[in-house]
C-alpha cells in the first residue's frame, strides 16, 4: 500500500473530511486548540502524537460527542461541526463506540444486528403491513453480522453475552459493530491498544480490504510507530491541540517539530525496523 495506489484510484485524492481551526475547551484547558486538517478519500491515514494532544478530543468533536467551541469541518461537502452523532453517522462517518452497560447483557450476535441502520422492523406499523420484507432485511443484516464476527473470530462467541469477553475481543466488537453501519470514513481511536499481535494483523488486513473492496476510508490514531510507518499511507502529527505536522509516513518521521514534540513529552518516535 502507497500513495501512487490510492491517487491511481483517485486522481486528485480528494478529502473526505476538511477540518479547519477546530477549538475544544474543557474549563481553562484547551484540549484541541485550533485543528486543522484533511483525510483523503480512500487513505488510511494515521492521527499520532504525544499523550494529551487532544487526539480523542478531536475525534469527539467531528463525530458530534461533544460540542465544538470552534471551527469547521465538512464531511464529504458537508458541513458537520455541532451535528448530532445520529446524524453524522447517517453521512457515513463513524468512529467506534464503548459497548455500554445495556449492550453488555445482550449477546454478541444483537450487539451486531441492533447497530445496522434503517431496519424495517424497528416500525410496528413495517412488521405487520410488509412482514416479509422485514423478515428479508433482518436475515441480510444477520448475515452480514455473522460474516463480520468471523472476520474478527467472534462467531463462536456470537450467543454469549457481550458482558463476558475479554478486553481485546470487546475492542473487536466494537469495531464490527461500526462496520455494520457501512461507514465511509472510520474513526478508530488506538484500535491496537489491547488485543494480540495476530488479531491486530487482521484488523490490519480488513482494514485494507475494506480499502480495496469499497473504498472505505480510515482515520486512525496509534503509538505503536512500527504499525503507523508500515500501515499508514498519510500520518497527521497533533501536539497541543494543534496539527503540526502532515504527510508521508517517511516525512512526518524526520520532521523537526515532530520530533521536538515527542522529546518534550518524553517518548520517542522512531521506526522500529531501523
Ligand atoms: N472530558 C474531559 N474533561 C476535561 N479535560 C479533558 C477531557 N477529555 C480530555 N481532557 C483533557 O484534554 C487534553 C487532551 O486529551 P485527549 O484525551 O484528547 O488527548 P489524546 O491525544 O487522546 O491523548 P492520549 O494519547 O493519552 O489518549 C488533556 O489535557 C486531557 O486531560
Ligand atoms: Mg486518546
Amino acid at each position: 500500500m502507497n500513495d501512487a495506489d490510492v491517487d491511481a484510484e483517485r486522481p486528485n485524492g480528494k478529502p473526505i473530511l476538511e477540518a479547519a481551526g477546530v477549538v475544544k475547551r474543557f474549563g481553562g484547558i484547551r484540549a484541541v486548540n485550533g485543528a486543522t486538517l484533511d483525510v483523503r478519500e480512500g487513505s488510511i491515514t494515521a492521527l499520532i502524537g504525544p499523550n494529551g494532544a487532544g487526539k480523542t478530543t478531536f475525534f469527539n468533536v467531528v463525530t458530534g460527542f461533544y460540542r465544538p467551541d470552534g471551527g469547521r469541518a465538512a464531511f464529504q461537502g458537508d458541513q458537520i461541526l455541532g451535528a448530532r452523532p445520529h446524524a453524522i453517522a447517517r453521512l457515513g462517518m463513524v468512529r467506534t463506540f464503548q459497548i455500554t452497560k445495556a449492550l453488555a447483557r445482550m449477546p454478541v450476535i444483537d450487539n451486531m444486528t441492533l447497530a445496522a441502520p434503517d431496519q424495517p422492523g424497528e416500525r410496528l406499523l413495517n412488521v405487520i403491513a410488509h412482514p416479509r420484507r422485514v423478515r428479508r432485511r433482518e436475515a441480510e443484516v444477520r448475515e452480514q453480522a455473522i460474516e463480520l464476527l468471523e472476520v474478527f473470530d467472534l462467531a463462536r462467541v456470537a450467543e454469549d453475552y457481550a458482558g463476558t469477553l475479554s478486553g481485546g475481543q470487546r475492542k473487536l466488537l466494537e469495531l464490527a459493530r461500526a462496520l455494520m453501519t457501512r461507514p465511509r470514513l472510520l474513526l478508530l481511536d488506538e484500535p491496537m491498544a489491547g488485543i494480540n499481535p495476530t488479531l491486530g494483523r487482521r484488523l490490519l488486513d480488513h482494514m485494507q480490504r475494506l480499502r480495496a473492496d469499497e473504498g472505505v476510508s480510515f482515520l486512525f490514531i496509534e503509538h505503536d510507530m512500527e504499525v503507523v510507518m508500515n500501515h499508514s499511507d498519510r500520518v497527521i502529527v497533533m501536539a497541543e491541540g494543534r496539527v503540526i505536522a502532515d504527510g508521508e509516513p517517511h516525512e512526518v518521521r524526520t520532521d523537526q517539530a515532530v520530533i521536538d514534540a515527542y522529546l518534550g513529552s518524553g517518548t520517542v518516535v522512531e521506526d522500529e525496523r531501523a
